[in-house]
């Protein structure tokens, strides 16, 4: 461990949590109501909220925050370490409800660690960027998130259901997706196995995933995007009708591009995705990429972000976009990492514009409400519903 990284480790976990007590920065309940990206969150009980590259739920006219449980747990920094050097215990999977967006009630832990026995919910292991979609056939709640070991050399998806979107979830375990299936868009030189054919390489045992995140179709269809061949390239994996298992039926996108956080969503008939390259808890330029065909081909249209630090996604990471339930208008959801300290890592929420014609834009704004959001000029939207 370098000098400077044991003094940053010193110096941020005694900071930290001293911020994080005195920060007066508000979110919820002033008039008018505001988001300030990057400030600290607050839950109605006052508590920052700790719902980290999480997703949002609108079910039956309440909508449901779920995210990483991080707050309160061990700091274990671990400066040598290729995959960022730094992490907290995992204390499961949050989840928050509101009427309006603004104000968050603590619903507590939907889907709780498990400690004291082995497995994938040991808080010494990795659940990341949780994702909960209802199934209106099941009418069960399917939540799918990132599994991994400390060091993340599994690279899983886990899978859990629940009768009721606060939980509790019940955990289903484990697996590496798609074993023993070649994607559509598979060619001959893909399945000769060789150094770095990644895909020839898990096409038994299952392909790696890491981050990941759902998308719902308007006929009710579940896709799985997640970041595999060790992160090269994404995969986007239809979901069985239940939602809880994959299909068979995936195709390789944005290949060798080291594609992560992916956030995807629908307007005007086509397939948007938002998401990150790959460099730890460390911010990177986010990319854009439209298709007519969920499976592909993606077409990327470069970088979203628009103001200061836009290069650096505002010093953000992609988590999620939120299509607004009233107004055919969308929120990008990332999250602002505090490697040090990655309870206190912050949210930024966004308004979604569009440029015109088919590349979607998300200007950098100190503060923002809701009915800025609805009143910008995105024409011709389709809805889709998170529910
Ligand atoms: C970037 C990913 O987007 C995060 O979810 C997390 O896995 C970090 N890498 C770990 O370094």
């Amino acid at each position: 461990m370098s000098r400077l990284c044991r003094f940053l480790k010193l110096a941020f976990a005694v900071v930290v949590p001293v911020m994080i007590g005195t920060s007066a920065v508000a979110f919820a309940g002033t008039d008018p109501a505001q988001f300030a990206p990057g400030g600290v969150w607050r839950d109605t009980d006052g508590n920052p909220i700790d719902a980290h590259a999480g997703c949002i739920l609108f079910h039956e006219g309440i909508y449901y925050w779920y995210g990483e449980a991080k707050a309160g747990r061990t700091f274990l920094p671990d400066c040598n370490k290729s995959w960022g050097g730094t992490r907290v215990d995992m204390a499961g999977v949050s989840c928050y409800s509101s009427t309006n967006l603004y104000d968050w009630k603590s619903e507590g832990l939907a889907l709780p660690a498990v400690s004291g026995a082995p497995g994938d919910l040991n808080p010494g292991n990795v659940v990341e960027r949780p994702k909960i979609i209802y199934n209106r056939k099941t009418k069960q709640f399917v939540m799918w998130m990132h599994i991994d070991s400390a060091d993340y050399h599994e690279a899983r998806l886990g899978v859990a259901v629940s009768d009721s979107p606060t939980g509790p979830f019940t955990y289903r375990g484990s697996f590496r997706p798609d074993a023993g299936v070649w994607p559509l868009n598979v060619t001959d030189a893909d399945k000769t196995a060789g150094t770095g054919n990644y895909l020839a390489r898990d096409f038994q045992k299952g392909q790696m995933a890491r981050d990941m995140t759902v998308f719902v179709d308007d006929d009710g269809k579940a896709y799985i995007f997640y970041a595999s061949e060790e992160n090269s390239t994404m995969h986007v994996s239809l979901l069985t009708d239940d939602y809880l298992k994959t299909a068979g039926k995936y195709s390789r996108i944005l290949v060798g591009r080291s594609t992560e956080a992916p956030a995807v969503f629908k307007h005007d008939g086509k397939y948007y995705l938002i998401a990150s390259g790959c460099t730890g808890w460390d911010p990177n330029t986010a990319r854009s990429a439209v298709a007519d065909s969920i499976f592909g081909p993606w077409k990327e249209l470069g970088n979203p972000c628009a103001g200061p630090d836009a290069d650096k996604t505002f010093h953000g990471q992609s988590a999620f976009i939120l299509p607004m339930q009233d107004s055919n208008k969308f929120i990008f959801m990332a999250d602002r990492w505090n490697k040090w300290a990655l309870a206190s890592s912050r949210y930024l929420w966004l308004p979604l514009e569009f440029d015109g014609q088919e590349k979607p834009l998300v200007p950098w704004r100190n503060n923002w409400s809701l009915s800025v959001a609805k009143t910008l000029n995105i024409s011709q939207a389709s809805s889709p519903t998170t529910e």
